[in-house]
């Protein structure tokens, strides 16, 4: 069941969605050459605080086999797709780094990601993040009521395919509300014209994970979190939290 949301509830996603901007704008501010990923989770933790928001990817435990993320962003660097666990490894110049924010606040999720340059970047991970980036905007841009939910999906297929890029398969973007992942899923690929009819009132996170290489990832057997790309090619993610209005999208994740 997709849930519609009232226009009050719209509006404490809104401000849950902006803790989320200005986590992610805080963070993007402070990468730089030689940060450690665990200072840019430190940061974030901080700025939730400040604007009385909550991570709601500490603690999350999707699946009872993996243990509970263990930090308040994601952070995924180069190869790194998401869901990368901020540690101890130093940013260097030249890598492309994944940052993903999910607060609550007053009982409501914000969800954004973008995917920051360390330094300057190589023509071709210039290309990858403008392209994402892009695929996030046409994605967007389909969410008007009477339009399907596929329409968004192969919009951004459609940028992907043009580029030559690998479309991550296995993970999506989602619904969202009261909960981190609600339905519909909103895959990154498929036909248009499908699924269920965009509504004014429903909330979903659209989020491309686009790679150079191929669309396969692989989970770290280790800490059972980062994703990344199996072939080792570099990948970039973005991200906003989207309403759909009477007068078209709605991004709830602006600063
Ligand atoms: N922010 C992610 C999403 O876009 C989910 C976070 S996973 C967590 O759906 F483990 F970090 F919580
Ligand atoms: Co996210
Ligand atoms: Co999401």
């Amino acid at each position: 069941m997709i849930i519609i949301k009232s226009r009050r509830e719209i509006e404490a996603m809104r401000e849950a969605g902006r803790v989320a901007a200005r986590v992610l704008q805080a963070v993007g501010q402070a990468i730089a050459p030689g940060v450690r990923t665990r200072e840019l989770d430190a940061l974030a933790a901080a700025v939730m605080a400040e604007h009385a928001a909550a991570s709601a990817d500490f603690g999350y435990q999707p699946d009872p086999r993996v243990p509970p993320y263990p930090a308040s962003i994601c952070v995924s660097v180069n190869e790194e797709v998401i869901h990368g666990v901020p540690g101890a490894r130093r940013l260097a110049e030249g890598d492309v780094v994944g940052v993903d924010v999910t607060v609550k606040r007053q009982g409501f999720i914000g969800d954004a990601a973008r995917t920051f340059p360390v330094g300057t970047l190589r023509p071709e991970a210039a290309k990858l993040l403008e392209v994402t980036e892009q695929a996030l905007a046409v994605g967007i841009a389909e969410c008007w009521p009477g339009r399907h939910l596929s329409d968004v999906s192969h919009a951004i297929e459609m940028v992907a395919r043009r580029n030559g890029y690998g479309i991550v398969r296995m993970y999506c973007g989602h619904g969202v509300g009261r909960s981190m992942h609600e339905e519909p899923e909103v895959p990154n690929y498929g036909a248009a014209g499908r699924g269920p009819l965009l509504q004014v009132g429903m909330t979903i996170a659209v989020e491309p994970m686009f790679n150079i290489g191929g669309s396969d990832v692989v989970v770290d057997r280790r800490d059972g979190w980062t994703v990344r790309t199996r072939d080792g090619s570099l990948s970039a993610h973005f991200e906003h939290t989207v309403s759909v209005g009477a007068d078209g999208p709605e991004l709830l994740t602006l600063p």
